[in-house]
């Protein structure tokens, strides 16, 4: 595990961009992206560099990391929603080249066949070449929460009760955040070429340290990321503050 400690949010931005855009001037690639806060200011880099025509995304495809049980993919806080709106559509990535898990139909046995479609799809693609990702403040990776196998495939997930709270803020007053979800698993996260993950501000402080410098263990998900053979860990300061 590689860690880079930039100065500022912003640099984190633009170390982690640096990794995407190198990967993307190679020629075609697949991309994983993550949603929520942390990746914001690396897809803000990845759009500046292609509206000053520094890298095109016309030939890649591009894979989220999970979505909320219930919602259309045409409602705005629906994760694929939300990641054209922060990125997709403002850069030249074919919208017929992002794939999301299919998490719109609640049904128990439509969700496993859609997490299974999703790995194959995954697969039949070549696999991830550049998984983005953010960190819980519990230590989750795509929604992958603690006690999380971590050989686990695409599947349904509950969400915790501080993930509820956590993303609360992207729902509106009085409207209620799933309880389920569709994720990558660990071991889907695992298969990706280079992982990259980005965290920002101290409340991701306890998190990182332990996935950083803790125990490999489901109680902190993300701590499956030491046993990846190319992952890189990019921190502000904060974020940084508790590592030894
Ligand atoms: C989102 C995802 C989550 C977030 C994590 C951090 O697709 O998979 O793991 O990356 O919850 O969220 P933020 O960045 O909003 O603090």
């Amino acid at each position: 595990m590689r860690l880079v400690l930039c100065e500022s949010v912003a640099e984190t931005g633009q170390v982690a961009a640096s990794i995407f855009a190198a990967r993307v001037e190679q020629g075609p690639c697949v991309l994983g992206l993550a949603t929520g806060s942390s990746p914001l200011p690396v897809y803000q880099d990845l759009i500046r560099r292609y509206r000053e025509s520094e890298v095109s995304f016309a030939e890649c495809v591009a894979f989220t990391l999970d979505e909320y049980v219930g919602l259309q993919p045409s409602d705005s806080r629906s994760y694929r929603a939300t990641i054209r709106d922060g990125f997709v559509d403002h850069v030249d990535l074919p919208v017929g080249a992002l794939h999301s898990p299919d998490a719109a139909d609640p049904d128990p046995e439509a969700l496993r066949q859609a997490a299974a479609t999703y790995e194959e799809t995954i697969r039949l693609s070549g696999g991830i070449d550049v998984q983005l990702l953010g960190i819980g403040a519990n230590g989750h990776i795509g929604f992958n929460e603690p006690s999380s196998s971590l050989a686990s495939r695409t599947r349904i997930k509950a969400l915790t009760q501080q993930t509820r709270e956590d993303n609360a803020r992207f729902f509106g007053e009085g409207e209620t955040v799933p309880k389920l979800c569709l994720t990558q698993g660990l071991g889907t996260i695992l298969d990706s070429r280079h992982a990259v993950l980005v965290a920002q501000g101290e409340g991701k402080a306890d998190a990182v340290a332990a996935a950083v410098e803790g125990p490999v263990s489901s109680a902190c998900p993300a701590s499956v990321l030491q046993m990846h053979p190319h992952a890189t860990v990019i921190l502000d300061p904060a974020a940084a503050s508790r590592l030894e």
